[in-house]
């Protein structure tokens, strides 16, 4: 007879096995020992069906196999967050010195900042049961298929550790360029950088494809160790269990010494294993870290200190005006082509008017343009080079009066100018309509802003997003070049769409001026839909984060005419709104920063967070002045003691988390 502690030490065992052999490694164990194993393993799960753990080799090829032809969408337990960046010494100083000044001067850790994607790691009793990419920061895919595959990735720690390990997954540079050999012997797509094949390896399905892409594994943050105290404790332990983490770190005492790092690490750069797009700097106690606690997506304990982005020298040919979604006129540089970190590029964005003079730029100049990451391309710019300039007619770059597409005054409001014929002009009109059924919105495949330009051609009654809805399948079969069964596709997905929409989608599918993402977002965190179409901008305002330029857009948005007509569409053709997961069930917590501590005997941790993020609040990892509540359970360790110090209510133990959980419930 087996115990259980025996049974999950042989459960692991077995499990790492498995995954040395998934990998082509060498598992350990002989074929004949393994399957004798297996039948141990099973034995007792028949007898002690609740032994079973997760990651047990009887339960499914979870994870090993991904059969399911889409990655599934998981909430984190902690949201998310990315970094404030700065760009030069002065700003770097100037945040360094203010948190110095506002709290103890304090040590900060200097790492390289990888330029991949940022993916959560799942551990429980030290075995790797899920991993999540970043997504909105509240909600990630699920890529455990493919991380079970990196080979600098231990799927089992030294400890058995419950919590999170984040870090970067990128492609190393020589494993960057055996993969483009690869591609490019084999006829396959050759991606343009490291940072964009590592995201489209991660994402892909099929996993004897994603273990022949050498993709790393580089941490940098664990989450929820009890016994880690500051941010060089977290990097030793995480090299201890056996992670790779950035290739070089500093300890720095004080500005001068974070400074020099950068440099030294600028001067280093070609020479890295990997791409990096900047230097992260954070200060090393918990502690502290703590106290100077987090914005809404930022912690204010750690900066990004980004690099110098790749750059080159080219002709500045034309200007074309390009007019937004909403409105905004963007000019936008057509450039002779020129090779950026081994992309063309050849067209940049001027952003505005306002810029275009400051840096006094002009047709026929040749000009400094800067490629970064993903990010579109900017003239940063002229060159004033004799050499350069000699021959060429040098034409003014004036700013238009008129809207380009529809002739209507432009207004200069903030930095740019504006065409606020919204609901006339075509090209808005297009632009709105194609971003209604973009991935951001109603995700629908096939409906490409080519594809929308005929509907638009062809059914002068299309005005609005709503009213592609009202196209019949013999009107889409109608078009130039749609085929039967990408008409059928079309009208298939606009039906799933409207029956499965969620608030923020809706909210992102009208275009409302002022309503981005981030404001999308937070009103459909705190709100419902029905409170949304009938609240009043002191309503709209009292949304955590809802400002009072949106609040009026909003208000005056709903009140339209053309909302009603198009919101009429939408219901007549089955709009069915569904609550994002985790399912919003009140908002007794909307806005309430809450962070747990120490452990429960009945709850998980992130059975409690799950709880907390579906009544509208936020999970903290830190302690800070912004915090409403604290969960605390056994050995709750240093946060208990800020808590106090700060004077926030303290949840204390499991019968008052159940009081407190009726409250809110
Ligand atoms: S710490 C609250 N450390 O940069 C976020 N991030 O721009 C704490 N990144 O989303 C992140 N290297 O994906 C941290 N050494 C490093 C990093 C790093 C790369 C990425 C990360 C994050 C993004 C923020």
């Amino acid at each position: 007879m087996y115990s259980q502690d025996e049974y999950r030490s042989l459960a692991k065992k077995l499990f790492i096995a498995a995954t040395h052999y998934y990998r082509g490694e060498d598992s350990g164990l002989a074929d004949e020992q393994y399957d004798r194993y297996y039948r141990i393993l099973k034995d007792c799960e028949t007898q002690h069906p609740d032994w079973t753990v997760s990651y047990s080799p009887t339960q499914s090829v979870g994870g090993f196999l991904n059969q399911s032809n889409s990655l599934e969408r998981k909430s984190h337990t902690r949201f998310m967050g990315s970094l404030d960046n700065v760009f030069d010494e002065e700003e770097f100083a100037a945040w360094a010195s203010k948190t110095q000044q506002d709290f103890i001067k304090t040590p900060l850790v200097g790492e390289l900042k990888i330029d991949g994607l940022a993916v959560s790691l799942i551990f429980e009793d030290g075995i790797l049961i899920e991993a999540l990419t970043r997504g909105d920061g509240y909600e990630g895919e699920s890529v455990l298929h493919a991380i079970r595959t990196i080979k600098n990735c231990p799927l089992a720690l030294q400890e058995p550790f419950t919590g999170e390990v984040r870090g970067e997954v990128c492609f190393k540079t020589k494993d960057f360029q055996h993969l483009v050999k690869r591609q490019e012997e084999l006829g396959l797509k050759v991606f343009s950088n490291p940072r964009n094949a590592a995201a489209g390896s991660l994402r892909l399905l099929d996993i004897q494809e994603v273990s022949r892409r050498p993709l790393s594994f580089i941490g940098y943050s664990v989450i929820d160790h009890p016994a880690l105290q500051s941010q060089s404790h977290s990097l030793s332990w995480l090299k201890h269990q056996g992670f790779e983490v950035s290739q070089y770190t500093c300890f720095a005492h004080s500005i001068s010494e974070a400074i020099a790092f950068y440099h030294e690490i600028l001067a280093k750069r070609a020479d890295l294993d990997y791409g990096i797009d900047g230097i992260v700097f954070k200060i090393d106690a918990f502690e502290i870290q703590s106290l100077l606690g987090e914005t809404s997506r930022t912690p204010r304990w750690a900066i990004a200190w980004k690099c110098p982005a790749d750059e080159a020298i080219t002709l500045l040919r034309a200007v074309e005006l390009q007019v937004g979604r909403l409105g905004a006129i963007t000019p936008v540089a057509h450039l002779n082509p020129v090779t950026i970190g081994s992309v063309t590029v050849s067209h940049a964005t001027l952003h505005n008017f306002q810029e275009i003079a400051r840096k006094n730029l002009k047709i026929g100049q040749y000009v400094r343009v800067r490629r970064a990451g993903d990010v579109i391309p900017e003239v940063l710019g002229p060159v004033l080079d004799v050499s350069l300039m000699s021959g060429q007619v040098i034409t003014e770059i004036t700013p238009p009066t008129q809207c380009p597409c529809c002739n209507s005054s432009l207004v200069q409001e903030d930095k740019s100018l504006w065409c606020i014929n919204d609901r006339e002009c075509p090209e808005q009109i297009l632009q709105k309509i194609t971003y209604a059924f973009s991935r951001e919105s109603f995700d629908i495949s096939g409906l490409s802003i080519e594809t929308i330009r005929k509907v638009l051609k062809k059914y002068p009654r299309v005005q609005g997003p709503a009213d592609i809805y009202t196209l019949s399948v013999n009107e889409w079969l109608d078009l130039d070049g749609i085929a039967d069964l990408s008409a059928y596709n079309i009208t298939t997905q606009l039906t799933r769409a409207i029956q499965e929409c969620t608030l923020e989608k809706i909210l992102l599918f009208f275009s409302i001026r002022h309503c981005g993402k981030v404001a999308a977002e937070r009103l459909a965190r705190a709100l419902t839909w029905d409170q949304i179409l009938q609240a009043n901008q002191e309503q709209y305002l009292s949304v955590q984060g809802i400002g009072p330029v949106t609040a009026e857009a909003l208000a005056l948005f709903f009140s339209t005419k053309f909302f009603q007509q198009q919101y009429q569409i939408l219901l007549e053709n089955g709009l069915n709104l569904i609550a994002k997961i985790p399912a919003y069930k009140n908002d007794k917590l909307n806005g309430k920063h809450i962070v747990i501590t120490g452990s429960f005997e009945n709850y998980s941790r992130s059975h409690i967070a799950q709880w907390i993020v579906e009544r509208g609040g936020f999970v903290s990892d830190t302690v800070s002045k912004k915090t409403n509540y604290l969960i605390m359970g056994q050995k709750p360790g240093s946060k208990k003691d800020k808590a106090i110090m700060l004077n926030i209510p303290i949840v204390d133990g499991l019968e008052e988390l159940k009081l407190f959980m009726e409250r809110f419930d």
